[in-house]
Order: structure tokens, then C-alpha cells, then sequence
């Protein structure tokens, strides 16, 4: 079997690293890549929005799945064309898509099938928004409605701010036509968990729980980034708040995009959080969330190409997947300065050392150069170790951090502390 996976990032070396496991492939490629994924599969220099180019290649190589990974050509509808090509691809269709592709969208399915969130109201027009947040309280959330590379979501302290907010994403267009639109909702207090779940639109199967850290320094403390390191299981999110989520936020919605005759195939992420009130979804993603995948991942004990097929031949009910009872960190390893200006191309040394069985270093921002692991992107690398539990999986991933250098680099300490 040749799979081709699209995307160059973490996510992908995780989701790469598993597909290798399975005895029936014989052939990975990846479009474009990293120098980490260059060891499992032949990196293929097409971009992972090129929606033409991936699918006269998978046709050229007579790839038998393709798997679509970053939110992009999800949206764009890159399953479709390879759909309407004759090829088999994981990963939901546009429409479907759309649940992550558009904030108003998924706001409006939330309330109308009573699926617990924030608050909210949408806006096609600055002036009217500005007049709602006159009445509102503060801290508010106000978010591009498309997809704007994780940067959409502003939290403004008091009105100036969220004016200005509005301002920039619908008058001054700072996120291009993702901010025609704007949802402007109710700030939540509470800690954020993150549930990927694997459904064909029938039968939906939560993976375990996992947390992330958006800032990038210690406690939380400056800007937010895609993702400084991530851990499963989350603490807080317990059998009983599983079941919640299950019988109120995940089958809710799975049947919700089905009766709007959207029916999501692939992996559905719930971003939910914790509030005194109860569970509430912050967002949906249409894909496996990054870092989340690579603590997630490592815990998936049943083979990961069965469950893609399953999902794509509509029988994820015939499939038991089943996870190891463990623990997995994963640290995030950034270029000093990211997610602002950072330097790029120094080399990477003691990769080697510190992978083991329990350690996997992910490639995020790295390529090979001379021969050479280089730096090539703000996170470079995502360092998962497994443990009998979160203290042993957070104190294996350090120490394997610890022989891992380049220059100017930078990574938190408080991963799992939360
Ligand atoms: P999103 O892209 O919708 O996930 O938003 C990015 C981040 O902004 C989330 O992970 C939260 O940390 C934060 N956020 C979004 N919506 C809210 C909200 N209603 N209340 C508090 N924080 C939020
Ligand atoms: N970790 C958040 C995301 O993948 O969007």
C-alpha cells in the first residue's frame, strides 16, 4: 500500500510515524515534508495548499490513501477533488470542513441543536458590532469568522480594545476575507481540554484527552503560539466529564452536521473547556490538532491505517481501538524569538541520543541540509516521552530535551503543570 500524507509539521511526523507501523505499507510520501518525516517517508516538493498538484500526484504514483491533514485544504475541499479523481483520502469534505472553516457557522449549529458554548452574536458589518459591545461586559472575545492561521481570536480586556479589535479584523482587513464576518462572544473562565475524536458520521470514537500550552514562556506568560507542548491524559477530564461530553457535545454534533446534510468524516477536535457552569466547546477543528496529536498518538495501540480506512468506508463501528493506559508529554523545542522574528539553519545535534523507546523526537521546523539536521521554522521540534504516568512522562521528556541542543533555542519547563 503507498499512502501519501499532506502537511510538513509535527502532526504529521506523529501521524507518519504510526502509518509506518502498519505491515501493508510499503511507501510513504509527504507533501512538502520536514527533514525529521524525510526518515520515514520521500518528501515531495508540492505545497500543502497546491490542491492540483497533490492530486495529479496521487493519481501519477497510484497512491492508495491520501491523508489530509491541516485545516487549509480541508477547507478548500482537497478530499473532494481527490473524492471526484476516484481516490481514496481521510479527511472530511468542504462542507463538512466548514465546522472549522467558519465561526459563524459553527456558532449557529451550536445553537441551534443546543450544544453548550459561549454566548455570542455575529456581525457582516463593523458599526453594528461596535454598537453590541456597548452593551456587553468585559473581558470579550472577538474572532474572525475564517481561518486565519490560529491568530483570529483576540481577547479584549475592556471596550477600547475590543473596538479596536473589530476594527482590525473587519475595516483594516488584518486577516483578509476571514474577517467579513465576526462572532463576538462571551468570555469563559476555566481550563481547556482538547478531545480528538475519530467519526465516519455514524458512530464517533473520542482518542484520549489531551491539554496544550498556547503561550509561549512559563506560567502562561506572553504571546500565544501554535502550541509550546501538549500532554495526555488531561487531569481534570475525568470518565464522568467524558461521559458529559459524549452524550451532550460530541454525538450532539456529530448528528447536527449529518442533519444538515454535512456529515463529517475524519477526525473532529473538540476544544472545550471546563467551566464553573459546566463543559462548553470553545471551537471545533476539522483535522487532528498539533501539539495534541503528538502526545495523543503514541497512545493509540490499534493500527492507525485500519482506523483511516474504517472511517473512510463508513465502518468505524467494526474497529476497537484501544490505548495504552500510559501518560505522554510532549515539549516543544522553538527558535529563540518565535512566534516574532527568529533566526533559521543552525544545526541540531543529540537527536539521536535522546530518542529511546519511550522517546520520540517530532520534527516541526527542520530540514535537512549537507546531510545535516537543520532549523527551519519557529517550532522545530516536539519531544513526546511516555510514562507509567504524567509526573514519569513529563521527568522522561525533560531529560530527553536536555541532550538536545541549537542555537538560541527555547523551550517552557512547566510543560503538564496545569
Ligand atoms: P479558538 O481559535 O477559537 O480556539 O481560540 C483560541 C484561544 O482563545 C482558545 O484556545 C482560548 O484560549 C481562547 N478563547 C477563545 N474563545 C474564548 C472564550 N469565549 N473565552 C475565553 N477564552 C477563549
Ligand atoms: N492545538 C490547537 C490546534 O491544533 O488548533
Amino acid at each position: 500500500m503507498k499512502i501519501l500524507v499532506v502537511g510538513g509539521g509535527g502532526r504529521e511526523h506523529a501521524i507518519i510515524h504510526k502509518i509506518s507501523q502498519n505491515k501493508n505499507v510499503e511507501k510513504i510520501y509527504c507533501a512538502p515534508g520536514n527533514g525529521g518525516i524525510a526518515q520515514l517517508a520521500e518528501c515531495v516538493d508540492i505545497k500543502a495548499t497546491d490542491i492540483d498538484g497533490i492530486v495529479a500526484f496521487a493519481k501519477a504514483n497510484q497512491i492508495d490513501m491520501t491523508v489530509v491533514a491541516p485545516d487549509d485544504p480541508l477547507v478548500l475541499g482537497m478530499v473532494d477533488k481527490l473524492n471526484e479523481n476516484g481516490l481514496n483520502a481521510f479527511g472530511p469534505v468542504a462542507k463538512a470542513a466548514i465546522i472549522e472553516g467558519s465561526k459563524v457557522f459553527s456558532k449557529n449549529l451550536m445553537k441551534k441543536y443546543n450544544i453548550p458554548t459561549a454566548a455570542y452574536e455575529t456581525f457582516d458589518n463593523s458599526k453594528d458590532a461596535i454598537e453590541y459591545l456597548k452593551t456587553q461586559k468585559m473581558p470579550i472575545v472577538v474572532k474572525a469568522d475564517g481561518l486565519a492561521l490560529g491568530k483570529g481570536v483576540i481577547i479584549a480586556e475592556n471596550y477600547d480594545d475590543a473596538v479596536k479589535a473589530v476594527h482590525e479584523i473587519m475595516d483594516d482587513k488584518a486577516f483578509g476575507n476571514a474577517g467579513n464576518k465576526v462572532v463576538i462572544e462571551e468570555f469563559l473562565v476555566g481550563q481547556e481540554v482538547s478531545v480528538l475524536a475519530f467519526t465516519d458520521g455514524k458512530t464517533l470514537v473520542p482518542m484520549v484527552s489531551a491539554q496544550d500550552h498556547k503561550r509561549v514562556f512559563d506560567n502562561d506568560k506572553g504571546l500565544n503560539t501554535g502550541g509550546m507542548g501538549a500532554f495526555s491524559p488531561s487531569r481534570i477530564y475525568t470518565e464522568e466529564v467524558n461521559k458529559y461530553c459524549y452524550d451532550n457535545i460530541f454525538i450532539p454534533t456529530m448528528n447536527a452536521m449529518k442533519s444538515e446534510d454535512r456529515t463529517f468524516k475524519g477526525v473532529l477536535y473538540f476544544g472545550l473547556i471546563v467551566t464553573e457552569d459546566g463543559v462548553k466547546v470553545i471551537e471545533y477543528n476539522c483535522r487532528f490538532g498539533d501539539p495534541e496529536t503528538q502526545a495523543v498518538l503514541p497512545r493509540l495501540k490499534t493500527d492507525l491505517v485500519d482506523i483511516f480506512q474504517a472511517v473512510i468506508d463508513e465502518k468505524l463501528d467494526t474497529i476497537n481501538i484501544e490505548w495504552y493506559d500510559n501518560a505522554v508529554a510532549c515539549v516543544v523545542m522553538a527558535s529563540g524569538g518565535y512566534p516574532q522574528k527568529y533566526q533559521s539553519g543552525y544545526e541540531i545535534s543529540g537527536i539521536a541520543d535522546a530518542e529511546s523507546d519511550i522517546v520520540t523526537v517530532y520534527h516541526a521546523g527542520t530540514k535537512l541540509s549537507d546531510g545535516k539536521i537543520v532549523t527551519a521554522g519557529g517550532r522545530v521540534l516536539g519531544v513526546s516521552a511516555s510514562g507509567n504516568n504524567l509526573d514519569d512522562a513529563i521527568k522522561n521528556s525533560y531529560e530527553a530535551v536536555k541532550k538536545i541542543s541549537f542555537k538560541d533555542m527555547h523551550y517552557r519547563k512547566d510543560i503538564g503543570v496545569k
